[in-house]
């Protein structure tokens, strides 16, 4: 048995009485009241908590916070997280994660429970399979793109802030008879571009899914403005392969210089705010969750609702590939608009 064998069974072996939590990657609202949901579970089972600051650059930096009841009490309705958040490049590093383990090791943590998206479920598996710590991952990233269920904390929210700012553009351009290119969140993923182009009824929404030539584009939207629409909204995704609004924007304008072209990019507007109902039951049921499966002895993996139940996904198939978008879902938006 070679050194990291033998400090992983030891580590496996050991009860579980100490463990950590941190929040990590792009921010979601919601982040916090998983969180409270962790430490509150773990109470359950008179667990030591340990918060990390600033996720795993934090963790590498020694930087914690004991967590208690009253620590986490009045922070379920509150966007961001109040354990901060990173995306932490030295992490990424063999000595990185070999500092992370070790300020791991003496403060005597056995597991540790990380709320993020695949990026920070990547990391967790490192510190598993390298040194032996148990990791449970809970699902938190509007942009709703992992595998093992069916909505990621956040995305709600970021829906209903998109959509909530979609219907006061579209005021003004159906107003002045004008078109407008909004860009929503999503470099990799277009669920929230495909969600909110339905539920605002945009006459396009631009996804990193689909391939769409820009004279389809100009195409698509010359036929509908022929059907007597005076204004039109085209939703675009970030990571659209047009490159964004602001390029889309530029090709196509010389087309639409009757319609007064212009463009308006969310932003990071969709990441933050008070999390909707949906996502403050969703982040409560899977913190209390991550405890549960984790004190019946799970490792390496992800809790998720799927169905209205509970799942659980080991984390290696959860970063293995993203989540698809919803083909039907695609289909209906075409129909629709
Ligand atoms: O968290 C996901 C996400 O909001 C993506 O939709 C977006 O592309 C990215 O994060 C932006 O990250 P950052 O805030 O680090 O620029």
């Amino acid at each position: 048995m070679n050194h990291s064998t033998e400090v992983r069974t030891i580590m496996m072996d050991k009860e579980i009485s100490t463990i950590a939590v941190m929040t990590s990657g792009g921010d979601s609202p919601g982040m916090n009241a998983a969180l409270r949901a962790v430490v509150r579970g773990a109470n359950r089972y008179n667990l030591t908590i340990w918060g990390i600051y600033r996720g795993y650059q934090g963790l590498i930096e020694d930087k914690f916070v004991e967590l208690d009841s009253e620590k986490v009490s009045n922070i379920v309705q509150r966007g961001g997280t109040i354990l901060k958040s990173a995306r932490s490049k030295d992490f990424r590093t063999e000595g990185g994660r070999a500092q992370a383990a070790l300020n791991l090791k003496n403060k005597g943590i056995d597991a540790m429970v990380v709320i993020g998206g695949d990026g920070t479920f990547k990391g967790a598996n490192l510190l598993s399979k390298e040194y032996g710590i148990r990791v449970i991952g809970i699902p938190a990233t509007i942009d709703n793109d992992i595998i093992g269920t069916d909505e990621t904390i956040g995305y709600d929210t970021a829906l209903n802030t998109a959509i909530e700012a979609i219907d006061k553009i579209r005021d003004t351009a159906d107003a002045h008879e004008r078109m407008f290119l909004v860009e929503v969140m999503g470099r990799d993923a277009g669920f929230i571009a495909l969600e909110t182009g339905i539920a605002v009824g945009a006459e396009l929404s631009l996804l990193p899914e689909e391939l769409t030539s820009i004279s389809d584009i100009k195409a698509q939207l010359k036929n509908m403005l022929k059907e007597q629409k005076r204004s039109s909204l085209v939703v675009v995704a970030e990571g659209d392969e047009t490159g964004g609004a602001l390029k889309l924007a530029e090709k196509i304008k010389d087309d639409f210089t009757k319609y007064d072209l212009r463009v308006c990019i969310l932003g990071h507007v969709q990441r933050g705010g008070s999390p909707s109902a949906r996502d403050r039951v969703l982040a409560s049921r899977l913190g209390a969750s991550a405890i549960k499966v984790l004190m019946e002895g799970h490792n390496e993996v992800m809790v998720g609702v799927v169905n209205n139940s509970l799942k659980i996904t080991p984390l290696r198939v959860a970063v293995a590939k993203k989540k698809g978008l919803d083909f039907g879902l695609i289909e209906l938006a075409k129909m629709l608009r």
